[in-house]
């Protein structure tokens, strides 16, 4: 099975996401790029350059003109501008212009990174996308979305670039640790809070093929998954409304991934925050009490977290913090029933402080 999903933006047909188990058709994907007059670079980190960069590096050299890699090290700790910088110089010594293109291969620091450069490099050059961790593939790849931290501040400086291609294979998450696949379920899971009731039903359905990584219902989910997003970009690429469901169990999550210093990943901390945000829902009287036992079910048969140890005064402070604010307002993303989102900016303190005590004790 291959899918292939079409995106516009601002209603004009955009790129297409591909969704394949191999890198068998990437080539041809290529094929309306004008690619043997180009050159490109492939960029990509310490952890997945040597499993997949010589791969990549082959196939591009058959149809680019040239092709170079950038290996920068794995980690949130490179997505800054001294690295971006790093790459400019790469780029500027081997004479890139703005007909040649960069590749992202890798997982969202990686994507988030190239295409900030790709935005930036004498004012904006073509990139795609190649992304191989579980997140990347069904979120950080799709949306346009790019940047790099700041001074500790996450992706405090960025812009918005549209890929020409993402390409996704999803047999390179084999090589991807479990825990970060299974943090990257966090975000599949929040599609089907936010989206789809059904997509719930067919997770839990799908749990043990999902967990062992079987082939055909990988690439279902992250098809599923990419069109979620596609359909909630789409509707909104200006970001003043249905986007902000994306951030459903983030904003209580992000405080969490600061306040337990980012010992936790991303994933397990939106997972925890969304057990928060059921709680509040059901508190609201949105969701019954069985939403709320489904739902903090579904998150632990994925072996996420659906609680921790933390200063429950802290996170609240942390939430304060965040830049989700709209004049000054909590903007809160709660649950209508399951598998409908909305915006809440109303909610009093003790409403959110009994979401936060809900989750702020370990098991
Ligand atoms: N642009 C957006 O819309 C958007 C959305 C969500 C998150 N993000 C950003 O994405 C980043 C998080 O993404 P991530 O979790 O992919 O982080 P990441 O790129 O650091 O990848 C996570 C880990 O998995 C490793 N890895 C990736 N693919 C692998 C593979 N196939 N085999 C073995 N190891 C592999 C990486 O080396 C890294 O250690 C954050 O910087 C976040 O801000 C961006
Ligand atoms: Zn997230």
């Amino acid at each position: 099975m291959s899918e292939i999903i079409n995106v516009s933006w601002k209603n004009e047909p955009c790129y297409d996401i591909v969704i394949e188990n191999s890198w068998d058709k990437l080539k041809s994907c290529l094929s309306e790029f004008d690619t043997a007059k180009r050159k490109v670079c492939i960029v990509t980190e310490s952890n997945v350059g040597p499993h997949f960069a010589t791969k990549i590096r082959t196939i591009f050299e058959d149809i680019f003109d040239k092709v170079i890699i950038f290996e920068f090290p794995a980690g949130e700790k490179s997505k800054n501008l001294d690295m971006i910088s790093e790459l400019y110089e790469a780029l500027i010594k081997e004479h890139f212009d703005r007909n040649d293109m960069l590749a992202a291969l890798g997982g969202g620091v990686t994507g988030d990174m190239t295409g900030f450069a790709a935005a930036t490099y004498l004012r904006g050059i073509d990139f795609i996308q190649l992304p191989t961790s579980l997140l990347s593939q069904v979120d950080s790849s799709v949306g346009g979305k790019t940047g790099v931290d700041f001074k500790g501040y996450k992706n405090m400086v960025g812009a918005f670039k549209q890929p020409k291609l993402v390409y996704i294979n999803t047999e390179t998450l084999m090589t991807l640790g479990d825990r970060e696949f299974l943090s990257g379920m966090g975000e599949v899971i929040k599609y089907g809070f936010i989206k789809d009731r059904l997509f719930l039903d067919w997770l839990k359905d799908n749990k043990d093929a999902i967990i062992n990584k079987e082939h055909s219902v990988l690439e279902e989910m992250v098809a599923k998954s990419c069109d979620f997003k596609r359909v909630v970009v789409e509707n909104d690429f200006t970001e003043k409304g249905e986007r902000a469901h994306l951030n459903f169990g983030h904003t209580i999550g992000h405080s969490v991934e600061k306040a337990k210093n980012f010992e936790l990943l991303h994933g397990e901390c939106v997972a925890i925050g969304m057990a928060a945000a059921l709680r509040i829902s059901c508190d609201c009287g949105k969701v019954t009490e069985e939403d709320v036992a489904y739902g903090i079910n579904l998150i632990k048969e994925f072996n996420l977290p659906v609680n921790t140890s933390i200063d429950i005064e802290e996170v609240y402070s942390g939430i304060l913090n965040d830049k989700k604010m709209d004049s000054g307002k909590i903007k809160f993303i709660l649950l209508y029933g399951l598998g409908n989102a909305y915006i809440d900016k109303n909610l009093t303190k003790e409403q959110i402080m009994n979401g936060i005590v809900y989750i702020g004790n370990e098991d």
